[in-house]
């Protein structure tokens, strides 16, 4: 198993052309999974609203739904750098606020880093969160939190003046003190300026190639979430399927007296008369 990462190795694979490949976990088993892959990164996203806790959306996530899937995860990755999503109220309502909701992902859950949505809006948070010591990791373009005033989950940046808006963004999302920034649902060509452009790392999740390294959601990659697949996923595995079929298989097993097996059962010990007259003294 490799050493655990620092936000100064993400720097110098950035440095040395090297990509990171990160994914979502939000439970032990997939944490365990990820980091047996050698994952450089998890993200313990608020999409867990969606991926596991069943919301049409991530605003109802809240900061101790955040803490309890971030702490199991890390039980299950303890070498792995994670990431801790900071959910929507959690720090939008004051700077203090957001520090102290940011401590809590590393006090309780010991996360690497933090990450929180939005651009110049957020500045004085990502200023303040930083200046507490703790890693920040910026994330504009579809920013699911504020999907509603984004008109839905739609792309962003596709056109000359909202590109002009997330490069500023960018800029000062690094000189706020960010070491990493996520780029979401925007055009490569995009991208690439951004990245080429900030000396810290810039990640995509559905924002192309060109870039520091690759972010997909654990349910889109591995067919477990089924209520939309947006366009930018590619899917590994049929894993719903995987399940679907063996809950079946267990039901017709069940029904038709097939499971458990001889093998599947514990023996008795003592002799069968001995338990056939024991019995009899509760007839
Ligand atoms: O919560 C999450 O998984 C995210 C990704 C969509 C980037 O923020």
């Amino acid at each position: 198993m490799g050493k655990k990462k620092t936000i100064l190795d993400l720097a110098e694979m950035k440095a040395k052309g090297k990509k990171a490949a990160w994914i979502t976990a939000y439970d032990f088993p997939m944490a365990s999974f990820a980091e047996q892959a050698e994952l450089d990164m998890i993200l313990v996203g608020d999409s867990l609203g969606m991926v596991v806790l069943g919301y049409q959306g991530t605003v109802p996530v809240t900061m101790e739904d955040c803490i309890s899937h971030c702490k199991a995860v890390r039980r299950g990755a303890p070498n792995t750098f994670v990431i801790g999503d900071m959910p929507f109220g959690s720090y939008q309502i004051s700077d203090e606020d957001a520090v102290s909701n940011a401590c809590r992902f590393l006090k309780e859950a010991d996360m690497d880093a933090i990450k929180l949505e939005g651009g110049r809006r957020v500045l004085s948070k990502i200023k303040a969160i930083s200046d507490a010591g703790i890693v920040v990791f910026g994330h504009i373009g579809l920013t699911p939190q504020s999907s509603g005033q984004q008109g839905g989950f739609k792309a962003q940046g596709r056109d000359v003046k909202s590109a002009r808006e997330l490069i500023a963004d960018a800029i000062q999302i690094q000189e706020a003190g960010a070491r990493a920034l996520l780029l979401e649902a925007v055009p490569p060509e995009l991208t690439e300026f951004i990245s080429k452009k900030l000396s810290i790392p810039v990640y995509s999740i559905g924002a192309g190639l060109p870039c520091d390294g690759q972010l997909i959601i654990c349910g889109d990659m591995l067919g477990m979430f089924q209520a939309f697949t947006p366009k930018f996923v590619k899917k590994y595995a049929n894993v719903a399927e995987v399940i679907t079929n063996a809950f079946k298989e267990y039901v017709d097993d069940v029904k038709n007296d097939k499971f458990p097996e001889d093998k599947h059962v514990y023996h008795v010990k003592d002799s069968i008369e001995d338990f056939e007259k024991m019995f009899k003294e509760f007839e």
